[in-house]
């Protein structure tokens, strides 16, 4: 039997972290404390499952509050925090980046404060094994040309307000373990999709709106490329890493799926005709309009995860194919969780930026 351990997720009623809550809670000897401010991006239904569980407790509490966050390491005694609380979406940050600099960088400043108080009251043993895993993605090395990989090494280059303050947070979560011996890890992941994903992000977007038959937005010509990494893959890579990994290292998590944008939304639009096909329109792909290029958005993202692979004997399980299909099956089985986002400041922001009904 492993010895108890103590997990504090920020960021858990969001979409990764509500898959690596899932994840962590399917091991009796684990304990999960959710600590979550409930943002628009977040909902407590993704984790219906996890409430009645006794291992699971959930505290909404903002990063940026520092007594809030000492509260939840004193009452919890963490062995393990996981990092993910975040302002997420790139074209936020373009309209209204104070948010992302915000959480991202001053509340993860916050996050480090509070773990170096806590860990220098441990005991020796205790030090020992806690871990404090920083969750980052990929964007922080800018973009790719047609060729290469991102590597551990990949010089930091952002280009958007999004993976800047991302890149600000990884600068100090390493700082924090150089500077004060923090027990520090880093992920870099790419483009996660999956069960659970707030519909402004591509894929979640393009399947809804391609079921209802509502115009699908393709920022420039569709040939930029991403990494698809499906979700659950990534929140096993995350506690294999926070278990496993050297303190202070970095490790890249990718699907080893590289598409372009439009590929993808052609995808999406062949397997909902083949699923559901709509009264009206034949080809959701007639339903394609090639929009305003997103300002300073990159080309290609692909990255490399060898390393990691070979460290830890993580892989990722699902293709590209079968992970899409599953996701297009939850978007179409789960109203519940559709319709308590679809209220609000949610339905506000997609009038406004789509032609949403
Ligand atoms: P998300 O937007 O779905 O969820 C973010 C969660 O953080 C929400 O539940 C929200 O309520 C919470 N949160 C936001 N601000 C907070 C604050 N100030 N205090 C407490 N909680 C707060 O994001 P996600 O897609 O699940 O991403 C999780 C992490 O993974 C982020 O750090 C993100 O940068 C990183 N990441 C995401 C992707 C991706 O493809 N989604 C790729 C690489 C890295
Ligand atoms: P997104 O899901 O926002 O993730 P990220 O910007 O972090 O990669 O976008 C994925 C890709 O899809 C990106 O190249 C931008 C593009 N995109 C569109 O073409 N149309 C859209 O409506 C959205 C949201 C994204």
């Amino acid at each position: 039997m492993n010895s108890p351990r103590r997990v504090l997720v920020t960021g858990g009623a969001g979409f990764i972290g509500s898959s690596v809550v899932r994840h962590l809670l399917e091991d009796p000897d684990v304990e999960v404390l959710n600590f979550d401010s409930l943002t628009y991006a977040a909902n407590l239904l993704s984790l219906q499952c996890c409430a009645d569980n006794p291992h699971y407790r959930f505290q909404r509490g903002d990063i940026c509050d520092l007594e809030a966050v000492q509260q939840a390491f004193t009452e919890f005694h963490p062995t393990h925090i996981l990092h993910l609380a975040a302002e997420s979406h790139v074209d936020r940050s373009l309209t209204g980046p104070e948010a992302f600099i915000k959480t991202n960088v001053l509340g993860t400043g916050v996050m480090l404060q509070v773990a170096r108080d806590y860990f220098d009251r441990l005991s020796s043993e205790e030090r020992e094994n806690f871990r404090f895993l920083h969750v980052s993605t990929d964007e922080v090395f800018g973009s790719l040309g047609d060729e290469g990989q991102f590597q551990p090494d990949t010089p930091y280059d952002p280009s958007s307000p999004y993976s800047a303050s991302k890149a600000g947070s990884d600068h100090l979560v390493r700082a924090w373990g150089r500077s004060f011996g923090l027990p520090v890890l880093i992920t870099n992941c790419s483009n996660n999709y999956g069960p659970c994903q707030f519909p402004e992000k591509l894929i979640p977007l393009m399947i809804l709106n391609a079921k209802e038959g509502i115009k699908l937005p393709v920022y420039g010509k569709g040939d930029n490329v991403r990494d698809w990494l499906y979700v659950e893959d990534h929140a096993r890579a995350i506690w294999s890493v926070a278990q496993n990994g050297k303190v202070g290292g970095t490790y890249l998590v990718g699907g080893e799926e590289e598409h372009t944008n439009l590929d993808v939304v052609e995808t999406i639009c062949n397997i909902l005709d083949e699923e559901i096909p709509h009264a009206e329109i034949k080809d959701r792909k007639s339903l394609i309009e090639f929009v305003t290029d997103r300002p300073g958005h990159d080309f290609r993202y692909a990255i490399d995860s060898s390393a990691t692979c070979k460290e830890l004997g993580w892989a990722p399980q699902e293709s590209f194919e079968t992970g899409l299909r599953r996701t297009i099956r939850w978007y179409l089985e789960n109203d519940a969780w559709l319709e308590s986002i679809r209220s609000g400041a949610y339905r506000e922001w997609m009038e406004e930026n789509y032609a949403w009904r």
